[in-house]
């Protein structure tokens, strides 16, 4: 496996690749969600890449971008054990260039949720992915459903900027009590990990109401406000019945189904997941 740091080296690799190209992009600290990623673009891709990148552009003042957990050589030794052909490690100032004057704003679908929470937060995402698909040139590249909006975001600029990469969706990997991963976890303490499980419980039991016949998004959202509202250690910031799409919330649950999203405070921890609650119709068979 090939580690390299600058983007020349990066691209004197690329220009002597075999196609398909699969890529994976992360910021490290990398659990079985990110694995799972690197398996798929195994499986389907001749050779992979995945880029490790704490993006200082997508951190808000005041978030955790100081403290979000670094782990390099155990990352490394886990890419190494799933056969990955290339690492590539940037730093900050060789994304960021001094003089760097360029940002990607995806409109719209931006406005909500994250977008609404974290300001310029997917500016800082939409920038950071492009630039890594134009230096990567994949032909595939992989991305978790656990950040739903992130995806609906990027699969938006690929296709509007015609970037020749296909987005692969993966599904969220949990752990055995259903929390969905992410390297954020690890900030939790023992009575918070375990509370931090009824977000995934409450969303389960909105989607079992649903496919139960309930049909009306507001009470759908509320099953899922009731649960998180009963655990103390959960704060709730947003619980949204939207459209799988455009990611509008919804006033009745249509043809392309509906994902309930939610993001919640476990002590200082602020935890996303979501769910689809009802299949698009053409999915339900
Ligand atoms: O999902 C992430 O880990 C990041 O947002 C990404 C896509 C690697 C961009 O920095």
């Amino acid at each position: 496996m090939d580690v390299v740091e600058s983007l020349e080296a990066l691209r004197a690799w690329r220009a002597g690749v075999i196609s398909p190209l699969g890529f994976v992009p992360t910021m490290g600290a990398l659990h079985e969600g990110h694995l799972s990623l690197v398996r798929r673009a195994r499986g389907e891709c001749e050779r992979v890449v995945v880029s490790i990148f704490v993006n200082p552009a997508q951190f808000g003042p005041g978030e955790d971008l100081e403290r979000y957990p670094r782990n390099l050589s155990r990352d490394l030794a886990l890419l190494g054990g799933e056969g990955v052909d290339l690492v590539f490690t940037p730093t900050p100032a060789m994304v960021y260039p001094a003089g760097f004057a360029t940002w990607v704003t995806v409109e719209t679908l931006t406005e909500r949720w994250e977008g609404a929470a974290r300001p310029g937060h997917f500016r800082g995402v939409a920038t950071v992915v492009l630039k890594l698909l134009n230096l990567v040139q994949a032909d595939r590249a992989y991305f978790g459903e656990k950040d739903y909006q992130q995806l609906r975001v990027i699969e938006r600029m690929v296709r509007d900027l015609n970037v020749p990469t296909t987005i692969v969706p993966c599904p969220t990997v949990r752990e055995p009590d259903g929390l969905a991963m992410s390297s954020r976890n690890a900030y939790l303490d023992a009575a918070q990990r375990q509370a931090a499980a009824v977000i995934c419980r409450a969303l389960g039991a909105a989607r079992q109401a649903c496919e139960g016949g309930e049909r009306d998004p507001k009470t759908l959202a509320a099953v899922v406000e009731r649960m998180l509202a009963a655990e103390p250690l959960v704060r709730i910031d947003y619980v949204a019945v939207v459209d799988p799409v455009s990611l509008e919330p919804l006033t009745a649950i249509a043809e392309r189904g509906a994902v309930c999203c939610v993001a919640a405070w476990v002590g200082a921890v602020r935890l996303i997941d979501n769910l689809l609650l009802a299949a698009p119709a053409e999915d339900r068979g």
